[in-house]
Order: structure tokens, then sequence, then C-alpha cells
């Protein structure tokens, strides 16, 4: 196995590598498929990897492949030390760490610590009496006196539905679980054999772990050591407010009784719990690194969970779930900038696993063109989600066709590789392709350099070469038409620049979220394109007045 290094391509002033770093999510299901099963796999993944180095990424995030029944696709994990069959095996993770740092690629594995599968040894032995030494590892009630007897309010994650419907102009918006009353949605399922009630925060076959029981957090804490051992460069750790609860396990406000309770807890005893993960983590070996998710809060509260040596890392999800305005995001940018200060980043994601591509969200390939070019140029670490990079849409999926309980089918949808029908894939790949795969695919953008991913290509390109890109101080630009932002990105001055003066290495980043032409006040000199939303390449270095197609957007800098 390779020794990771902690130098691996340091940043600016040899900043640690994740400073303004950009991470590629994959999701193992639907990358690649290596043995012809129709399911994407750890062989598969390393086929690709080329693939994910050629654009220009710093890491890869690993969604879960350990072993696991699959009820949340990976997410209800079985054993957290060894991989399912159906992704590989462990020599093939250990493989694929290799090859990752072999191509300069971070790896980050995901770490689920709020709950495992119903099937893993500790719930099962857990269940199996009332007297098990495991019985505390799980939250277990006696019924009580409420509906059914459940012992609190709370909802559990998942109804069954999709989480994001069309409205009456087509676009998509979140749900948020509000239509859902009835009590098959508890956070409570029944266990006939012993007679108690046991809590899940998610699906009833997650049971959740009790953080507050020093055994579990130990065995976690054994997780981590594992993987870090096995050469992982952090983890992306998942839905950790969950493992927050309040003492006394006290019933939701009325008001928000029908949000399932994954949304609603913030307790500073998961942060501390977070600081035991980064202390464990630092002790390690410098520069292995936690991203947390911090799932339905605002930039202030995800602050709480980064500052005082909390995570590395935590996603901003509010701009994800909004529409594609400028005022909307004028103020994610600024709150996040408010909110993320004393060297602390914050981590821009528009897609994952769990939520509709932003090509569909936002409606247009133009706009998910002018969104590549914001996130490169927002101050932070950036998060793609594999197949960002070719404008992938979701797939349609019929109701009866879904196998995601939380309806998420669409977005985890098989990669296309090549131009043929199968895509690079056996005859019958887990999910449907992309509506879009047939112009989409990877072979086919390949050859254009026209193309969404070419275009990629080239903003993190200009990201790894641009020190004021990369980890510079954010300005906005004021007096700017309607429906146009605009910022500098700049070296700190003092800082050993190598480039010959700040100025000179400030970056303008624009972005018009309108569908009409507009002119941007630049500052003076005279600026050149580094990337054009719109661009095929050709346009790099030519000079630029400030102009703006409809959706356009561009990086710039002076000459
Ligand atoms: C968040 C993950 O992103 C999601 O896919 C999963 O279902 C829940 N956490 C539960 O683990």
């Amino acid at each position: 196995m390779t020794e990771p290094d902690g130098q691996r391509d340091a940043g600016h002033r040899g900043d640690p590598w994740w400073h303004g770093a950009v991470i590629y999510q994959i999701y193992p299901r639907s990358f690649a498929d290596s043995n012809g099963d129709g399911v994407g796999d750890l062989p598969g993944i390393r086929r690709r990897l080329e693939h994910v180095a050629s654009l220009g990424v710093d890491a890869i995030w690993l969604s879960p492949f350990y072993r696991s029944p699959m009820a949340d696709f990976g997410y209800d994990v079985a054993d957290h030390c060894d991989v399912d069959p159906v992704f590989g095996t462990l020599e093939d993770a250990r493989g694929l760490i290799d090859d990752a740092h072999r191509l300069g690629l971070a790896v980050l594995v995901d770490f689920v610590p709020n709950h495992t599968s119903d099937q893993h040894p500790w719930f099962v032995a857990s269940r199996s009496s009332r007297s098990n030494p495991m019985r505390h590892w799980y939250t277990w009630r006696d019924a009580g006196r409420g509906p059914n007897g459940v012992p609190n309010n709370w909802r559990a994650a998942f109804t069954g539905e999709a989480a994001w419907v069309r409205d009456d102009t087509g676009q998509l918006r979140p749900r948020w679980g509000l239509e859902a009353t009835d009590q098959s949605t508890s956070a409570w399922t029944w266990d006939e054999a012993t007679g108690q009630f046991y809590l899940h925060t998610f699906l009833p076959q997650q049971p959740d772990l009790d953080w507050r029981n020093p055994e579990v957090v130990a065995a976690q804490h054994d997780v981590l050591c594992f993987w870090l051992d096995a050469g992982v460069d952090g983890f992306r750790v998942d839905a950790i407010i969950t493992i927050g609860k309040p003492e006394g396990l006290p019933d939701a406000d009325p008001d928000l009784a029908l949000i399932p309770e994954a949304g609603l807890t913030d307790e500073e005893f998961a942060r501390s719990q977070v600081r035991d993960l980064r202390a464990l983590v630092d002790a390690y070996r410098p520069d292995r690194i936690l991203l947390g998710e911090v799932g339905g809060i605002d930039a202030s509260a995800i602050r709480r969970y980064v500052a005082h040596d909390g995570f590395h890392l935590a996603f901003d999800f509010p701009p994800m779930f909004d529409r594609w305005r400028a005022d909307r995001w004028r103020r994610h940018i600024d709150e996040a900038e408010a909110a993320h200060v004393d060297g602390e980043w914050p981590t821009w994601v528009l897609s994952n696993h769990d939520t509709p591509r932003h090509a569909d969200r936002f409606g247009s390939e133009a706009r998910a063109r002018a969104a590549a070019v914001l996130l490169v140029g927002l101050r932070g670490c950036v998060v793609l989600y594999a197949g960002e990079e070719l404008g992938l849409v979701d797939a349609e999926i019929a109701p009866d066709d879904r196998l995601d309980p939380g309806g998420r089918d669409g977005c985890r949808a098989p990669l296309p590789w090549t131009d043929a029908a199968d895509h690079g894939w056996p005859p019958q790949a887990w999910l449907p392709f992309p509506a879009n795969a047939e112009t989409r695919n990877v072979e086919r953008l390949e050859a254009d350099p026209s193309s969404i991913l070419h275009l990629y290509r080239r903003l993190l390109a200009a990201r790894r070469s641009s020190p004021a890109l990369r980890s510079g101080s954010f300005t906005w630009l004021a007096d700017q038409p309607e429906g146009v932002l605009a910022w500098l990105r700049t070296v700190d001055p003092g800082s050993a620049d190598p480039e010959p003066s700040s100025r000179d290495a400030d970056r303008l980043v624009t972005v018009n979220f309108t569908e009409s032409p507009a002119v941007v006040t630049t500052p003076s000199g005279n600026w050149v394109l580094v990337a054009s939303g719109d661009g095929d390449g050709s346009e790099v270095d030519q000079p630029w007045d400030g102009r703006l197609g409809p959706d356009g957007a561009v990086i710039a800098q002076r000459r």
C-alpha cells in the first residue's frame, strides 16, 4: 500500500491540501461496473479513476461500500470494516486507495455514526434480550400512553415518497416531508420479542446507536482507526446532528412535529463528540480531515460544528435547496462569509446522492455551466457529485419502479461512459440512465471542446493554478446590474505571492442569473478571460469588456 503523504499537492504557501480543495463524490453503485451484474463496484471505480484525475480535483469521497443489506443502499451498515460483496473485497478497497494516491487524489470514505443496520451484530445482540450487555448500545423504551404507545412524537426520515416535487411551473421544490401524518412514519418500531420500542431516526432497518454510552463511542472510534490504518485521508461524516439527542427524549414542538427528527436536533452533546472525533483524527497523522454532513440548519448553525476544533469542513446545504436567483445566492454567500471566519472554509455543493441534480433543478445546461463557474469562483471548498461534469439530469423513474424508500433514485442513475446504447454498462444496469445520457456521456463530451466536461477541466485548472481562486479572500464588486453578481478573489497582501503583484493576481468572477445580456462594472485595468461558462476554450486570454450573455458567467484576470 502506498504511504499517504501529508504534503499531497500542498496549496498556496504550503497550506494543508484541503484548503480550497475540490472533492469529487462517487456513489459506488452508480459509477462503473466491472463484473457485469449491473451494479457499480470498487474495481469499476479503479478502472475509471483516470477520468476523475483528469478533471483536476484534489480528492474523492466514496459513499458507503461496507457490508449492508442495502435497505438504505449502504447507509445501513452491517459491518463497518468489510466491503459488501456487491462492491468487491477489502483488497479492492486497499487497491483503490493506492491507485488514488498514485494519481494524486486524497481519499475520504463515509463514516455513519448515528445508526447501523438492524442486521449489524451489535443490534442483533442488543435486540436478543433485555439483559444482553449490548442492550444499551441502542435506545429502547417501554410503550407510552401516546398514539400507538410510541414513546414520543418524533418522526423518522423517508416516508416512501419523493422528497422533491415539481410545482405548477415545473420547477423542482423540496417537499420537506410536510404531507405525511400517519404513525407508520414514527421514529419508533415495536420489537415483539422483547416488548419494547427501539428508536430509528431513519428507516426501521437503521436503529440509532446511543452515543451517550461510552462503549458505543469507543467502538465507533475503532472504526475510524481501522480506515485510517488502511490509508484513507479522511471521512465524510453522515448525519452528525442526529447523534445529539436531547436528554430525556422530549416530544418535538407540535408545530414542527411533522418534520423528521433528523432535521431538528442541534445539541451541544453532538458538537462535543465531533471535537473528540477531530482529536482522534488530528492525533493520527497531520492532514487527515473530517467533512461533516450537518443537515437542515442554517450557515451560522453549521459553523458551530466547525468552529473550536470541530469538523475541518461541513457542507453548506441551504443553497442546495434554493432557486437559481441572484438575490438568493447573494444572501447565501453573505451568510457563509459571515459564518466562516478565523480561517474556516465554507463548503459549497450543488448536487449529491440525496437531491435531484442541479442541471434539473435549475432547468438548463446553460445554468449548470454558469453554476460551475460560480462554485469554482467562491471562497471555500467545493464538493462535486460525479456526473455533474457531464451536465447530467436525473433519470425518470416511474413511481412503481422506485427502489429507494426516500424516492432518491433519479440522481443515482448510472454514469454514462460511452455513446453506445449500454453506455459502458451491462444490459440491465440497476437503474435507468439519466434522461440526457444519449448526448451527455463521457465519450461524446470528450470529443467536444465546447462541452461542459471540458469547461469543468478548464475551471479546475484555473483554480489549481491561481492562489487567488484557490485560497484568496472574497470581496463583492458593488453596483452591478439587477440579477448579476460579481466579486474579486484576492491573494492576501503580505503573503509570499508567486505572481508578479497581488493586483495582477486578482481574479474577477461574475455570474448573470438572468436570461438577458448584461454588462458588468469592472475595476480599472485591462481584463482577459480565464474561462467563460459558454466557452469552448478559444476565449481563454482574450480581452473581456465586461459583457455577459444570458446565463453567462466568467472568470477574468488583469492583463
Ligand atoms: C444522509 C445520507 O446522505 C443519506 O443518503 C442517508 O440516507 C442518511 N444520511 C441516513 O444515513
